[in-house]
């Protein structure tokens, strides 16, 4: 059974969106993952298939309806249940989430799966939220206008992950954020030619000597992160051992 996503959104359109091109969109096709949508305006009761209202205390937007979504999801797990027969988790894209990053993102494809909820306009009513035990994910202290850039870039980053997708198989591995727990940023890549412009390939990658070639990828990988992620660079334990 492949790993499934749902998308719960006004705009199925924009599904797979990116995600249709490149290997996810290979491995789409090769049914190596699961992708589906559903409208969340068909679940709307009323003639005019309303899906949010003004916010309770007044101000600027409008509030996705409890009961509209509520519904949407119930759907949706009813449909995961006979295609899975796992549950798969709802995750809810808001700015107000848990900040995405790789160990969120091998959680998920741990899993069978996720159901996506995508909100316009101010979001959804809190009661929703909470009643479904939603999680909250963010991808990135931004506001977007909708979930749905939010949802195709969560898959992006699970999908790669699934096995078969990435074709080189170690790069997925490899590069930043990998290591758990201690993640650094990724050492600077070089190909041919070897001279361009005046600006040359670094002498030790032409050298074919592999332990020089790990070391100044270390060392280079780590100065990046000192330099320009600091808080990635704290949150490494001392038993590290590289504190320059
Ligand atoms: N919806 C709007 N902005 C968002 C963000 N930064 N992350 C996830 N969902 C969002």
């Amino acid at each position: 059974m492949s790993w499934h996503a749902t998308a719960l959104t006004l705009f199925p359109e924009m599904f797979p969106g990116t995600l249709g091109h490149s290997l996810a969109g290979r491995a789409l096709r090769e049914e190596k993952w699961r992708l589906d949508t559903l409208q969340i305006r068909d679940f709307a009761t009323d003639k005019h298939r309303t899906v949010d209202d003004t916010p309770c205390g007044g101000g600027a937007g409008m509030v996705m309806r409890p009961d509209v979504v509520d519904a949407a999801c119930t759907a949706a797990q009813q449909m995961s249940a006979l295609a899975d027969g796992q549950e798969r988790p709802l995750v809810y894209l808001t700015p107000r989430g848990r900040l995405l990053d790789q160990q969120v993102v091998r959680e998920l494809v741990a899993g069978p799966g996720v159901i996506l909820v995508c909100g316009r306009y101010e979001g959804l009513d809190q009661r929703v939220i909470e009643k479904r035990g939603m999680r909250e994910i963010s991808v990135g202290d931004y506001v977007l206008s909708g979930g749905e850039p939010a949802a195709l870039v969560l898959l992006d980053a699970c999908v790669r992950l699934l096995p078969g997708v990435m074709g080189g198989a170690t790069s997925a591995e490899e590069e930043s954020f990998s290591e758990a727990g201690a993640p650094l940023l990724e050492y600077p890549h070089y190909t041919r030619p070897v001279e361009w412009e005046g600006r040359v390939v670094p002498d030790v990658l032409l050298s074919g000597h592999h332990a020089e070639v790990a070391r100044w990828r270390r060392g280079m990988a780590e100065a990046a992160t000192r330099e320009r992620r600091p808080d990635l660079w704290s949150r490494r334990t001392p038993a590290g051992a590289f504190s320059h």
